[in-house]
């Protein structure tokens, strides 16, 4: 029995010793990995103190380097680099990097900070399956979150800031169930928030401020728990969240958050930090936030909030910092918020308040901009961190009052202030200063001074008018991603859906320059004339403002949209389409030359050097040719003059007279591409071709049919009357002569083509469909040219 006894206790005490032993001394194994990582790392100064001797487990924590075991395994390792440690060196592969680092099995939390890291983040590292902490902040990882992070099922914090993961978030995340702290700021994250973060009942944080998220805020409702919400500096908006009450922390700053504040904050008892600045928010401001129980921060700057404010309104003496600068708001500044604490900073400048008047709009601004917002509220973009920021937005239905724009605010104010009596007060007197000399824009807005071309030439569309952003937001699902049509040099362009059911393209121009409403009236006013059967007429435009200075800061210009394709698509091979017949062709030619006499001698001052390309031309649903990429006078970069192809006609200037002339001829050259390319059928890339090809038709002229014929595009060679044929040729090749002043005139040109039509129309009678192109006759009579 005592020998028993005396077993069970050597037992005991062996393994005790074992295990206090064990205990101090880590695996040789995971050893060996840490000192692989150390080389894996470059061998960064953070980790100098490491060599094959040290005893890992018992090491000193630092603020930079932090090991703790469990048994002889390593849970939590924390490398901290130096702030803004430079990439790695280009051998390093954060694949073996984290292929060693799975060698750690028992890891529970992992910092790897500041150390360089850079590469997308390997799957594998869910293989560290007990990881509950994981921050590698400030780190080049870049790609998007590996899902395989969904099996991470203790995982209770992701940190995934200052890195360059992008595209969106997953919808897998909702698999973390336990996941209590989500941090990715700046980052270079985008689309909307899947709706299943809604239901990550643990959130305490979730941080995603410098991101590129826009769309509204998924139903966080649920997230009782929700304490640290940072949204600043994406695109959200434009409702304000659903969120739960228990919030300490609430940034929305810098988006695109657009409506009122709803009451319910006012109930956010825990409340310490609110941050709305530089959105657009509207509505009064609920002076109750200055009295929340826990508030210390409050900022509200560069909004529209409206509302007077009392001497006698009361709050909270933890108030360290309030900004409502930049709102619309009136009365007196609350007496609780002027104590001469040095701890407490306050800033109200650019309000209507009485205080001081310093820094202060005159009370009749905030009034009526507050009357203003009952017109559609627009967003904001920031300018200056500063400076606050508005969107106008305008809304309209005229047509000849397109020259007030430059004066919008003062119009939405009169307009307001005494409806009916605008027309012959100061707007107008400020509008002939502002016309270009020679005609007002009241004398263009008379019909009886359109010239009749332009009548002609607009058929069918509505009436040219300014958009509400609203409006242009609404049709474009928010520049929605699926309305996103293409990006240019100038600016994206949308698709869009207005009210009515039209579609229409929207093309979006940043403007750089600090530039006021005004100066783009002339500009406006032009876009406004280009309306013509065989060009991508504007329907109308929106500009959006900086409230501060009113200087324009996005200018949405509206566009019909042309559903059937560019010009090269139904005339080259490869393209599905059906390709056009030659009468069909002749008719297109036509319409592209009386879009380019529109553009020279339908307007003035005519608009030339459109740099032309049978890619801008486009087709309508009746095969109607258009050109869809004139020379905008707005989307040119040097707005200080009135453009580059703007010229005036009739100049008694003979050197101006004579550039007009010969910015007339770059596009007739231009027209001579396009109408090679109709003719023989296939793409043209460079200019060297077309100067070989141009000898080769010249040569075939004064050859024989036959050669005529065997340079045309087979799929119409035989369907052409030789003679149609042969006046294209020849227009086309005196279009691309190398000196401007041998080429025809558009006038000329376009006597040709008729020509060309009309022999060809006579030709070929009713026998239209013989040529067997697949499309129907009806269409083609709908081309032939009148
Ligand atoms: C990477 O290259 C450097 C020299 O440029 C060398 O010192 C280092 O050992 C290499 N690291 C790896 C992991 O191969
Ligand atoms: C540490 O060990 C490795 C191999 O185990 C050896 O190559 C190296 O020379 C050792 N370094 C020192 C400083 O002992
Ligand atoms: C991630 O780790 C770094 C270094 O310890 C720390 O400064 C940072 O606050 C951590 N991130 C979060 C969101 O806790
Ligand atoms: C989102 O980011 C990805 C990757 O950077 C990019 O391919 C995609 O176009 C972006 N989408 C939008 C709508 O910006
Ligand atoms: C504060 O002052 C305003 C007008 O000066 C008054 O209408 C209001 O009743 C006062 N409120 C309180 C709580 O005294």
């Amino acid at each position: 029995m005592a020998k028993t006894y005396h077993h069970s206790l050597l037992l005991v005490l062996f393994i005790l010793l074992n295990f206090i032993k064990h205990s101090e001394e880590l695996q040789s194994s995971q050893a060996q990995t840490l000192l692989r990582i150390r080389r894996l790392l470059n061998f960064p100064v953070v980790l100098s103190s490491w060599s094959n001797n040290t005893d890992f487990c018992n090491t000193e924590p630092k603020s930079s380097l932090t090991l703790v075991c469990y048994e002889e395994s390593i849970t939590q390792l924390h490398i901290i680099g130096n702030n803004g440690a430079p990439l790695l060196p280009r051998n390093f592969s954060l694949h073996s990097f984290v292929t060693t680092l799975v060698k750690l099995p028992d890891l529970k939390v992992l910092t790897l900070v500041s150390l360089g890291l850079w590469g997308t983040l390997p799957g594998k590292i869910a293989r560290l399956s007990t990881l509950e902490i994981l921050n590698v902040s400030s780190n080049y990882l870049y790609g998007s979150i590996p899902q395989e992070l969904s099996s991470l099922t203790s995982l209770q914090t992701l940190i995934l800031d200052d890195n360059m993961f992008s595209g969106r978030l997953p919808d897998w995340l909702s698999s973390l169930q336990i996941l209590t702290v989500l941090s990715l700021k700046k980052n270079s994250f985008n689309g909307s928030l899947p709706s299943s973060l809604g239901s990550l009942e643990n959130l305490r944080v979730l941080a995603l401020s410098h991101n590129h998220f826009y769309g509204a805020v998924p139903d966080f409702d649920r997230l009782t728990n929700l304490q640290v919400l940072d949204l600043e500096d994406n695109a959200f908006g434009p409702q304000f969240p659903q969120l739960g009450k228990k919030l300490l922390t609430l940034v929305l700053s810098k988006n695109r958050f657009r409506s009122g504040i709803p009451a319910e904050v006012s109930s956010y008892y825990q409340l310490q930090r609110l941050d709305v600045s530089f959105n657009t928010f509207v509505g009064p401001f609920p002076t109750s936030l200055l009295s929340l129980p826990s508030i210390t921060y409050l900022n509200i700057a560069g909004n529209r909030f409206t509302g007077m404010l009392f001497e006698n309104l009361s709050c909270n003496a933890e108030l360290e910092f309030v900004d409502l600068s930049s709102n619309l708001l009136t009365g007196t500044l609350p007496s609780c918020l002027l104590t001469d604490s040095k701890e407490r900073v306050v800033l109200y400048a650019r309000n209507c308040l009485d205080n001081g008047k310093k820094n202060q709009h005159p009370y009749s601004f905030c009034r009526n901009e507050a009357l203003a917002v009952g017109i559609p509220p627009h967003q904001k973009k920031r300018k200056e961190a500063s400076k606050a920021v508005l969107a106008l937005g305008i809304i309209g239905g005229v047509v000849g009052a397109i020259a007030l724009l430059g004066l919008i605010l003062l119009i939405v104010r009169r307009v307001n202030a005494k409806r009916g009596t605008m027309v012959k007060k100061p707007p107008t007197r400020l509008i002939a200063e502002n016309a270009s000399a020679g005609y007002t824009s009241k004398i263009l807005s008379d019909a009886r001074y359109i010239s009749q071309t332009m009548k002609l030439g607009a058929v069918g569309l509505p009436a040219y008018r300014t958009f509400s952003l609203e409006e242009i937001e609404e049709a474009t699902n928010n520049f929605h991603t699926s309305a996103f049509m293409g990006e240019g040099s100038h600016g994206q362009m949308y698709r869009g859906r207005l009210k009515d059911g039209s579609i229409v393209a929207v093309r979006c121009l940043k403007i750089k320059k600090s530039r006021s409403t005004h100066n783009f009236m002339h500009h406006i006013e032009l876009i406004s004339k280009l309306r013509h059967r065989h060009l991508v007429s504007a329907l109308g435009h929106c500009f959006e403002c900086y409230l501060d200075d009113s200087s324009v800061s996005r200018i949405f210009l509206v566009f019909e949209y042309i559903p059937n394709g560019t010009l090269r698509s139904w005339i080259s091979e490869g393209h599905s389409r059906p390709r056009l017949t030659w009468t069909q062709r002749v008719a297109a030619a036509i319409g592209v030359a009386k879009g380019i006499q529109f553009l020279h001698t339908g307007i003035v001052p005519g608009v030339y050097s459109n740099n032309l390309k049978i890619t801008d031309i486009l087709l309508d649903q009746n095969l109607v040719a258009k050109i869809s990429s004139y020379y905008l006078p707005l989307i040119t970069d040097d707005m200080g003059k009135v453009g580059r192809g703007i010229s005036r006609s009739g100049s008694k200037d003979p050197v101006l007279n004579a550039r007009v002339k010969q910015e007339e001829k770059v596009d007739v050259y231009d027209f001579g591409v396009i109408l090679l390319e109709i003719i023989l059928g296939r793409q043209l890339t460079s200019r060297n071709e077309v100067g070989i090809l141009k000898d080769r038709l010249q040569g075939c002229i004064a050859a024989d049919e036959a050669a005529r014929r065997s340079m045309v595009d087979p799929a119409v060679h035989k369907a052409c009357l030789d003679q149609s044929l042969r006046t294209m040729m020849e227009i086309c090749v005196r279009c691309l002569l190398k000196d401007p002043a041998d080429r025809p005139s558009v006038e000329d040109v376009l006597w040709n083509l008729q020509f060309a039509a009309q022999v060809q129309d006579a030709w070929c009678g009713d026998s239209q469909s013989s040529d067997g192109s697949p499309v129907s006759a009806s269409q083609s009579r709908i081309l032939t040219f009148r």
